[in-house]
């Protein structure tokens, strides 16, 4: 085995490395991915529907173990989580205790710590383990003790994140959770987030910020068309967007000043459409994420940051606003009301 962690510590090695872009790791996201579908109890199925084992929970829906496997085929994803993930630990560094993470939704391979854990001593950094399914748990735990990384795990826990109470004494230095999805509907970030750091106030969150914002797009100029015989580089896009602003925000100043807020809805914001507004536009919804400090996922980096048409075909007729909450609940979105 130490041949494998050899070689798992020379790719988590390159994935930090500050002068290599996203695009330039590929093979490196490519070499973990051999290695953890490789290594891990748990396989990815082909026969079986990929939805089997999901879980909808009260807060949104937990998806099955075999979509949280296939995280680890988001490339771009998974790397700015790994990075981001190692720059909160080390701001957190202290001399006289290990940093502690709390790892929410840990999936079947733990995907997001096992690589640092091959570059933190354990003496610098311990994870708690956390995922509603229990086959994800095993696995995670199996795999890191086939490593031999074992050390670094100070508990795995089966429960849902939105109801885990942290022990007085081990409050999290750094909580880092991937349950959502684009828009972050559907599956449970915002509760996971709001009720772990209600608990760990001071702890860093991975990732830092999650948002949503309102624009019209001009489809037909997202994205650059060359000949399948086209050489050299693609040339970047002119997009032709309208920004109408920022709806929502998941972050550490968003979830306090919900702390008295009761019911189903969160307070989100009001965009109006620009009167006349042209014929070309349709009104789509961004994500923005913020891992941690400089690591961020733009546009069609992953599944995650893929323009959205706003959901409903609202008639955009210039000069009317539209309002939005946040909707929780199992099937939490961003909804609307047109308003003149
Ligand atoms: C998107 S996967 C991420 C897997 C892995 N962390 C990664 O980044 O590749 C989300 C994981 O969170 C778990 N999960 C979702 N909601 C949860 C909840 N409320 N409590 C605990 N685990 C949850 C799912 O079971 C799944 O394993």
């Amino acid at each position: 085995m130490n041949s494998v962690l050899d070689e798992l510590t020379a790719i988590s090695r390159a994935i930090l490395a500050p002068e290599r872009g996203l695009p330039d790791l590929i093979p490196q996201a490519q070499a973990l991915r051999d290695i953890f579908e490789e290594l891990a109890h748990f396989r990815i199925d082909h026969g079986r529907d990929i939805g089997a084992g999901e879980t909808r929970l009260d807060c949104g829906l937990a998806i099955s173990p075999t979509l949280a496997a296939m995280c680890l085929r988001e490339p771009f994803r998974t790397l700015a989580f790994i990075r981001g993930l190692a720059e909160a630990i080390g701001d957190a560094l202290r001399p006289e205790r290990a940093v502690r993470v709390l790892y929410a939704g840990c999936g079947p391979y733990a995907l997001l710590a096992v690589p640092l854990m091959t570059v933190f001593p354990r003496e610098q950094v311990t994870f708690t383990l956390l995922d509603i399914h229990q086959e994800c748990l095993d696995s995670a735990l199996a795999l890191i003790d086939i490593l031999g990384l074992a050390g670094h795990v100070a508990g795995g826990v089966c429960a849902d994140a939105t109801r885990y109470e942290i022990p007085a004494d081990g409050k999290p230095d750094v909580i880092v959770s991937e349950t959502m999805a684009v828009c972050l509907r559907n599956e449970p970030q915002v509760s996971i987030a709001r009720h772990l750091l209600a608990q760990a106030p001071e702890a860093r969150m991975v990732p830092r910020s999650v948002s949503v914002e309102a624009c019209l797009l001009n489809g037909d100029r997202e994205h650059v068309l060359v000949p399948p015989d086209h050489l050299g580089e693609i040339p970047a896009p002119e997009r032709d967007r309208i920004h109408l602003g920022k709806l929502f925000a998941l972050d550490a100043a968003a979830i306090r000043s919900w702390r008295d807020m009761d019911g189903d809805r969160l307070p989100a914001g009001r965009v109006r459409i620009p009167d006349p507004v042209e014929g070309r536009y349709r009104p789509y919804l961004l994500t923005r994420i913020v891992v941690y400090g400089n690591h961020r996922l733009h546009d069609y980096d992953c599944s995650l940051t893929v323009p959205q048409p706003l959901r409903g075909k609202p008639q955009l007729t210039g000069g009317v606003a539209l309002q939005f909450h946040y909707k929780l609940g199992p099937r939490p979105q961003l909804e609307y009301e047109v308003q003149g």
